[in-house]
């Protein structure tokens, strides 16, 4: 019998040793010659390396170095995040968004501490057995702070990595992140596995850029395929995003003498554990009187609507989010709530310490600019 033709395509096979040599070593070169002096790079702690890793994950460079430097200022080993309450630690990293990284890193140190008597394990395969470590991050932390030949991959590895192999598929495609991963793998094997991978992170960044890259800049223009092939501007083809969801959430704004109402959310979900003035989801056009109705029932003591102070719009990534503020009272102060893990009364100064999102830190200052504190009316 015949033999089909497979629809499969044959796998690529792996690169060449002087071909792989003719990437690292004016990589590393360059990366020698031109990186950024950042706070990180001067550190050899483990624990300090993770959290810049981490914090960057989402967030630009710039951004992170005040964040880092506080961050370790007031949790500066591994046993001091661990035994913080988990509040303090989503007040350090209060504008910094998406939540989660900040909840995980704090279980991460629980567990180190717990397995690993305080100290970071060095393989990229033994990190990846806690909470938030993914392959990226293992890969980070194995190569920069232990200098395990671990590979990583993330945005800007990808894209240097496809233009240089003329990588196809578009972001997300199985196959192009197992080839991407594959590759990353074969060029971090050798000498200085940390530094090499930061050099492909950094080439991405300043040089292997999205939009306008500076070929003629390039230290490895000679090996890119994409560039001998004059495809460097559709490689990698744009990521197609599913359209952002709409989410409006009311919020009440309860005021009793000099003090509002906080919640804290249950810590699973969007803005999970963090603090909020207590909201409840409805219709994007709900009436005033159905947004208290929700409210109601989260609060689990009867509201009504006193008047709209206005809304605040923020754009994540994957949501637009609209937050109504909605003045409101009722016979009962509620201490606990069935649709939040906390409740608190604080004045504008107290609710400064607690850990909020930026969404939620705009509708405050809208709440507070709109003098319902000022009025020295006590509305319960
Ligand atoms: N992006 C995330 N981590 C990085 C690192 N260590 N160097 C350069 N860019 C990065």
């Amino acid at each position: 019998m015949r033999k089909r033709a497979s629809a499969v395509p044959a796998p690529e096979p792996a690169p060449d040793a002087r071909r792989l040599t003719s990437i690292r070593e004016p990589l590393l070169a360059w990366y020698d010659r031109e990186r950024r002096d950042l706070p990180w790079r001067r550190t050899k702690d483990p624990y300090a390396i993770w959290l810049s890793e981490v914090m960057l994950q989402q967030t630009q460079v710039s951004t992170v170095i005040p964040y880092w430097e506080r961050f370790l200022a007031r949790f500066p080993t591994v046993e001091a995040l661990a035994r913080a309450p988990l509040d303090d630690v989503l007040a350090a990293w209060k504008g910094l968004g998406y939540y989660s990284r900040a909840r995980n890193l704090h279980r991460a140190a629980q567990e180190v501490v717990a397995r690993f008597g305080g100290r970071l394990p060095s393989s990229a395969h033994a990190l990846l057995t806690l909470p938030g470590f993914g392959r990226y991050t293992a890969g980070a932390v194995a190569s920069i702070a232990f200098g395990e030949e671990a590979p990583l991959v993330d945005g800007n590895v990808a894209r240097v990595l496809s233009r240089l192999f003329e990588v196809e598929g578009a972001p997300g495609d199985r196959a192009r992140e197992a080839r991407l991963w594959e590759l990353a793998d074969a060029l971090v094997k050798g000498e200085r596995p940390g530094d090499l991978n930061q050099a492909l992170m950094e080439h991405g960044a300043t040089v292997c850029r999205p939009e306008s890259p500076l070929c003629l800049l390039c230290p490895v223009r000679g090996a890119c395929l994409a560039f001998q092939h004059g495809r460097v501007a559709e490689l990698p083809p744009a990521k197609v995003r599913a359209a952002p969801k709409r989410l409006t959430l009311a919020l009440a704004v309860w005021t009793h003498q000099d003090t509002l109402l906080f919640a804290r959310r249950a810590e699973k979900g969007l803005f999970g554990g963090l603090w909020e003035l207590p909201a409840a989801e409805v219709e994007p056009e709900a009436p005033d009187a159905t947004a208290a109705t929700r409210l109601s029932d989260a609060l689990g003591v009867s509201v009504t609507a006193r008047a709209a102070l206005g809304t605040v719009q923020r754009q994540l990534t994957h949501r637009t989010l609209t937050l109504r503020l909605l003045r409101v009272a009722g016979r009962q102060r509620p201490t606990r709530a069935p649709g939040f893990h906390e409740l608190r009364w604080c004045t504008p100064a107290q609710a400064e310490e607690l850990g909020m999102s930026t969404a939620m830190q705009r509708a405050l200052d809208v709440v507070l600019g709109s003098g319902v504190l000022d009025s020295g009316v006590l509305d319960s």
